[in-house]
């Protein structure tokens, strides 16, 4: 089979799996180049899964080795890059999201649009056999038609996990754009584009503290954007879905995300997560019973949306993990968040098309 060679630059916390699933797990992909600011950090990456070039950021765009830029740095780092690589005529898979603000992410689809070149953004985790899984109810009719829905995510932030979290404070992240893409990709990937959306945002704390024992334990930075966001969103079947992103909750007993139709409640798995468990409840029934995963990429999987980009780029089909797609997912991140500032409902002004979901259960890319 024919390999897209993948360049990747970022070699951070998120790389790993990436490296992974691109050099092991998919037949379509491999890493012909890696890069990184740090560019010790892109050298132990390249020893660590065997990839033949380590390059600075410049060498790897123009590289002529290199079919897919792979965009794995902060979210600021994201549309610099992604446009540069647009520019030397790459195509571009990028980490979520897609950019810092709506009218940049809008800017790099018009580009890859004017050049006939794909992008595509993560989260793919609405790929994996748990969401996929969850799609097939969905469209079987099982629970009829979705009148609403509810996103619940919560905990006590980043900070007690991640080795470098500040950035997960700034602008263009805070739990709704970090969090908010893996459940609003799922909402949207099974429900459609939405209309129009309202929120409202606050803050626990003005400052975190840095509890992953890491170098940086102890250190205390601040907090640049709300760390409790809540949002109502009407998609254009007119269900309406209740979503709620937190960093400062210790706990709580909410589901991930539930769908309800005329006919049932389908609940679903984490979405951050490539696996189950899935539940129906069906008309008239007082209790979920669990459905099996049907579908392959139940494991951490990421990157399969980059692996179908790259099938989708040799056959010329369309992409599901679509930039278009995280385009209009940003903008409603985006839309919750302003509409928190302003107090006023806001209408979406992206859409999108449904992502083709996989029909063959055996699907290996
Ligand atoms: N860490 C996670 O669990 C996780 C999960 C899913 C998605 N993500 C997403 O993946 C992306 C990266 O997150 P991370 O946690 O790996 O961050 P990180 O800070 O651990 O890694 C980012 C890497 O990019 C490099 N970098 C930053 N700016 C650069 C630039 N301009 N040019 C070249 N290299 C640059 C940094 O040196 C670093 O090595 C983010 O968009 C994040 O939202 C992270």
């Amino acid at each position: 089979m024919d390999k897209m060679r993948v360049g990747v630059i970022g070699c951070g916390n998120i790389s790993d799996i990436y490296f992974k699933n691109l050099t092991t797990r998919f037949d379509i992909t491999c890493v012909q180049a890696c890069s990184d600011i740090d560019m010790e950090r892109a050298k132990k990456s390249a020893e660590k899964y065997g990839v033949p070039q380590v390059q600075t950021v410049d060498e790897l765009l123009v590289n002529p080795e290199v079919d897919i830029v792979l965009n794995i740095t902060i979210p600021a780092g994201h549309y610099d890059i992604c446009k540069k690589a647009l520019e030397a005529g790459k195509h571009v898979y990028v980490e979520k999201p897609l950019s810092v603000t709506v009218e940049q992410a809008e800017e790099l689809v018009a580009i890859a649009e004017e050049k006939g070149l794909y992008i595509g953004c993560a989260p793919d985790t609405f790929l994996g056999g748990g969401l996929q899984t969850c799609r097939e109810l969905l469209d079987s009719g099982v629970i009829g038609t979705p009148v609403a829905a509810t996103a619940f995510f919560g905990h006590h932030g980043p900070e007690r996990f991640h080795p470098d979290p500040a950035f997960l404070y700034k602008e263009g992240a805070g739990p709704m754009l970090d969090i908010g893409p893996y459940f609003l990709t799922a909402l949207v990937s099974m429900l459609g584009p939405a209309k129009s959306v309202c929120g409202m945002a606050t803050s626990g704390f003005d400052k975190r503290i840095i509890t992953f024992d890491c170098p940086k334990k102890g250190e205390t930075f601040p907090v640049e954007t709300p760390s409790h966001v809540t949002g109502t969103v009407t998609f254009e079947n007119g269900a309406v879905a209740t979503v709620m992103t937190s960093f400062d909750i210790w706990g709580h007993s909410l589901p991930f995300i539930e769908v309800y139709g005329t006919k049932g409640t389908l609940r679903m798995p984490n979405p951050d997560t490539f696996g189950g468990p899935v539940f129906l409840l069906k008309e008239g029934e007082t209790e979920f019973t669990e459905i099996p995963v049907s579908y392959p990429y139940s494991e951490n999987s990421r990157g399969v949306g980059l692996a179908d980009m790259a099938a989708c780029i040799l056959r010329g089909t369309r992409q599901k993990a679509s930039g278009k797609m995280a385009l209009h997912v940003l903008e409603i991140l985006k839309g919750i968040l302003d509409s928190s500032k302003t107090q006023a409902y806001i209408q979406l002004k992206t859409t999108c098309e449904q992502p083709e979901a996989f029909t063959d259960k055996s699907i290996r890319l």
